[in-house]
């Protein structure tokens, strides 16, 4: 059995495109539908009931274009309002959290993860309960690192001020000897060179878009949902306000030419 609708993936705005790039390497005859809210964004700054409501829209958004699947890119979405869209929607949705904490649950060796995201993320304390729920005896240190998202929006992945601020934010996670970094946002990817150097060579980094794009396969394969086809995905992109800033942000995220960028509504 084979199914040729797309994929849908939302995030606050361009950072889900890191997830993109996973999903085409691993699933590359997968059309995709990415909405990204960038009138709305940051979520990171807001509640949990202003960021579930955005969700519940931009998930009826992908549905218009009949996605066979969602993926929730945003860390900040995933981890307040994942268990509410499930509960939603039919559809079979995946987030990020889950696939990063197994991913780090599975790569460190003392057993000291940190965690780094959003105001929101890390105070909801998503990261640390589903790492708890693999195994209760994992240590966590979770900081947020607000200003990452601006730093990296304005091109600063690898200056002097973005290594002071990083210095800074990882100051109290590396005194607690951690030998794993979840990166909980969809961002920080971006940021890898600057966080490996501050960190350590010895401290893995964990990056969940990998995991995602794993996840996003097992599922469409186990419900008989792949796309049978042998030409490459088409990806098309829709934004909540003008699309050129996505477009020209977006293509240092995604590493190639985006061709269109559409405003969906
Ligand atoms: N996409 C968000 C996340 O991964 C970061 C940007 C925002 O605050 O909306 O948490």
């Amino acid at each position: 059995m084979t199914d040729a609708r797309p994929i849908g993936i939302f995030d606050s705005g361009v950072g889900g495109l890191t997830v993109v790039g996973k999903i085409q390497e691993l699933l590359p005859n997968e059309d995709l539908i990415y909405f990204g809210d960038t009138a709305r964004v940051p979520y990171g700054t807001k509640s949990e009931e202003t960021v579930t409501k955005f969700s519940v829209e931009n998930i009826e958004f992908l549905m218009t274009h009949n996605v066979k699947l969602v993926i929730v890119a945003c860390n900040t979405a995933s981890s307040l309002s994942l268990d509410f869209l499930k509960r939603c929607f039919r559809v079979p949705i995946i987030g990020v959290i889950e696939p990063g904490a197994r991913e780090a649950v599975s790569v460190t060796r003392n057993n000291r993860i940190g965690v780094i995201g959003t105001n929101a993320t890390i105070s909801s304390g998503a990261y640390e309960k589903a790492i708890k729920r693999l195994n209760p005896r994992y240590s966590v240190f979770p900081q947020a690192c607000p200003l990452f998202v601006p730093l990296v929006e304005e091109g600063w992945a690898d200056n002097k001020v973005t290594k002071a601020v990083t210095e800074i934010y990882l100051e109290p996670v590396r005194k607690r000897s951690v030998d794993t970094l979840i990166l909980g946002c969809t961002h920080y990817p971006i940021l890898k060179k600057i966080l490996g150097r501050v960190m350590g060579k010895d401290v893995v980094l964990v990056d969940s878009a990998r995991e995602v794009a794993k996840e996003a396969r097992e599922i469409l394969d186990a419900g008989g949902l792949l796309n049978g086809s042998k030409s490459k995905g088409k990806h098309r992109f829709f934004v909540s306000d003008e699309p050129n800033r996505f477009v020209r942000i977006g293509e240092r995220f995604l590493n190639r030419r985006i061709d269109c960028a559409k405003r969906a509504v």
